[in-house]
C-alpha cells in the first residue's frame, strides 16, 4: 500500500476548532498530515490534532503559537489561513472600530500567520499556503460591505504573495466558498428579521440549490495544499455551487 498523500507533512489550520476549519483539519489529518489547530478557543479542535490557543489578531500570540507547533511537531509544511469573522451592513452601518476589528482578524491575521510561518515553510520540500476567502471577494452581495472588503483584500494578498514566493517553491492559493452550513452562517441568519426567509434566500442564490458543506470546502483546500498540486499557484478555487460563474434561469414554477 502507498503512503497517505500528506504523510510526513505538518499543517497548521487557523480557526480550526469549528466549521470549515475543523473540516479542513480532519481532512488533512485523514490524508496523513500532522495537524495543529490554532484557535481562540481550541477546546473543540478535532481529535488527533494538536490544539494550540492563538489569537490571529495578536502578533505575539501568533508567534508564540507557531513556536509551540514547531517545538511539538518539528516543522511546518502547510498553512491554512482560515480564521475569520463576519460582519453585516452597508458601507454606512459599521463604525471605524468595527472596520478595524474585522480587518484585524480577516486580513492582518493572514499576514501575521504567514509571516511567522514563512521561515519554516522555506525548509519544506513541498510548502503550500491556502487562504480561505469567499464568494464575497468576487461577487457583490448586499449588506456585506465590510466583510467583502476583507475578503477582496485576501484575494489580492493571495496573488501578491504567490508572486513573491513562487521562486522559493512556495505555492499560495485561495478557496472562495459560497454560503456554507456553519456556526458563522447560523449566527448571521439568526440576526436577520426573518431567519427562515433569509435561509431560503441564501439557499436559492446558489445555482445548485443548497448550502455548501464544510467537507466540500475541505476537499478543495486539501487539493491545493497537496504536493500533487505542485503546478498550481496564484489561483482561487470557487466552491459555491456555481454562484460566481453561472447565470441560470429561475426554476420553472410548478
Ligand atoms: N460559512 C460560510 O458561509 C463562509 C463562506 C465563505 C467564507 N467563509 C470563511 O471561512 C472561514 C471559516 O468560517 P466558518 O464559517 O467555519 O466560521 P466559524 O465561526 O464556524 O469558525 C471560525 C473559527 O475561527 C476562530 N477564530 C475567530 N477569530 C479568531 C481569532 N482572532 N484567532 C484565532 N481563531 C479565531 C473561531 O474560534 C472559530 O473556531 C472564515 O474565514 C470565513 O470568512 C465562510
Amino acid at each position: 500500500m502507498s503512503a497517505p498523500e500528506l504523510d510526513g507533512l505538518v499543517a497548521i489550520v487557523t480557526g480550526g476548532a469549528s466549521g470549515i476549519g475543523a473540516a479542513v483539519a480532519m481532512e488533512l489529518r485523514d490524508r496523513g498530515a500532522s495537524v495543529a489547530v490554532l484557535d481562540l478557543d481550541p477546546s473543540t479542535a478535532p481529535e488527533g490534532t494538536l490544539a494550540v490557543q492563538a489569537d490571529v489578531a495578536s502578533d505575539d500570540s501568533v508567534r508564540a503559537a507557531i513556536a509551540s507547533v514547531v517545538s511539538s511537531l518539528d516543522r511546518i509544511d502547510i498553512v491554512v489561513n482560515n480564521a475569520g469573522i463576519g460582519a453585516k451592513g452597508t458601507v454606512e452601518d459599521n463604525s471605524d472600530a468595527e472596520w478595524q476589528r474585522v480587518f484585524d482578524v480577516n486580513v492582518f491575521g493572514v499576514v501575521r500567520t504567514t509571516r511567522a510561518a514563512l521561515p519554516y515553510l522555506r525548509l519544506s520540500p513541498s510548502p503550500a499556503i491556502v487562504n480561505v476567502s469567499s464568494i464575497a471577494a468576487t461577487a457583490g452581495l448586499p449588506e456585506r460591505a465590510l466583510y467583502s472588503a476583507t475578503k477582496g483584500a485576501v484575494h489580492a494578498l493571495t496573488l501578491a504573495m504567490a508572486a513573491d514566493h513562487v521562486r522559493e517553491g512556495i505555492r499560495i492559493n485561495s478557496v472562495n466558498p459560497g454560503t456554507v452550513e456553519t456556526h458563522f452562517v447560523t449566527l448571521l441568519l439568526e440576526k436577520a428579521e426573518d431567519p427562515v426567509a433569509e435561509r431560503a434566500a441564501v439557499t436559492a442564490r446558489q445555482p445548485h440549490g443548497r448550502l455548501v458543506s464544510p467537507e466540500e470546502v475541505a476537499h478543495a483546500v486539501a487539493y491545493l495544499a497537496s504536493p500533487l498540486a505542485g503546478s498550481t499557484t496564484g489561483t482561487s478555487l470557487a466552491v459555491d455551487g456555481g454562484m460566481a460563474g453561472l447565470r441560470t434561469r429561475p426554476a420553472a414554477r410548478e
